[in-house]
């Protein structure tokens, strides 16, 4: 069973994935787009969440080309977003069945992080490439958040306690906070080829549309937080902070990683 923490059912989480797509998703095409995506590729887009790069990457493909979208919850979707080349299902990457050998492109972005058995998912995705297919993984190193400017004394430390206070949330559910940095030496072990790696990170000013990830992430906790020694008026006065435009944080740095399945000897 999944322990993942931000339930994709709860009524923050389109704002989630809101925030994601708009800080993150110009990335991600763009590093996907260096495997040589082209079309007719047949893709797997794991945990796609709000599903914008899923439809991407059936625009990409073509009518040629093929998409599995999967999530453990799978957004509503409006006919804007339907492609005929696009499926949509619900499904645990963990533990569902998965096709073999079938993929040219496997990608995922921040959903190895939060599973507890990401190493054997690391194993399952490469087993669903096609050999020569490429495995992107996308994750955050949560380990660099330096407070880039506070408007008062004490706003650096109180955003210090509360994210300090998330991540232990997550670690105790099982994900890896530090995953990201860990990744490139993952997917080395799992055999993959033609490893590269690039970091991605930016400033994240009060009110805009990155810091609001915090807003999100902690509202949906706000009880564990608040069980696990944040005071209400702290979470309060964390909220503020994240609306003024006096205080900016680092973002996540977005790790991504691109490998390839080697090709078999006789191809
Ligand atoms: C942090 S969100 C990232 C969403 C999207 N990949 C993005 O970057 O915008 C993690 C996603 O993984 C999904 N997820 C969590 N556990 C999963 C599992 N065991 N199998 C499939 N999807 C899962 C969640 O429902 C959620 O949509």
């Amino acid at each position: 069973m999944s322990r993942y923490v931000f339930d994709s059912s709860a009524v923050q989480a389109p704002d989630r994935f809101t925030a994601l797509e708009t800080c993150y998703d110009p990335v991600s095409r763009l590093r996907i787009a260096q495997t040589g995506l082209g079309a007719g590729w047949h893709c797997l887009e794991v945990g796609g969440g709000g599903g914008s790069l899923g439809t991407w990457l059936a625009d990409v493909v073509g009518p040629l080309g093929q998409v599995l979208l999967t999530d453990l919850v799978p957004q509503p979707r409006g006919p804007q977003d339907e492609r005929t080349n696009l499926t949509v299902v619900q499904h645990d990457i963990v533990s569902d069945d998965l096709p073999q050998n079938a993929f040219d492109l496997v990608h995922a972005r921040l959903v190895l992080l939060h599973l507890p058995q990401r190493r054997q998912v690391l194993d399952r995705l490469v087993a669903a490439l096609r050999p020569g297919g490429w495995l992107v993984l996308e994750e955050f190193d949560c380990g660099w958040l330096p407070v880039l400017t506070a408007p008062h004394p004490g706003a650096a430390e109180l955003f210090e306690k509360v994210h300090t206070h998330l991540m232990r949330l997550l670690s105790e559910a099982g994900a890896d906070p530090l995953w990201g940095r860990r990744v490139y030496g993952a997917m080395s072990q799992a055999g993959l080829t033609d490893l590269s790696s690039s970091t991605h990170a930016q400033a994240w000013a009060g009110g805009g549309a990155g810091i609001r990830l915090h807003r999100v992430n902690t509202e949906q906790v706000e009880d564990r937080l608040l069980a696990g020694g944040v005071a209400a008026a702290e979470l309060r006065d964390f909220w503020s902070l994240l609306d003024e435009p006096g205080f900016a944080v680092n973002s996540y740095p977005l790790v991504t990683v691109r490998g390839r399945r080697p090709h078999q000897r006789d191809d």
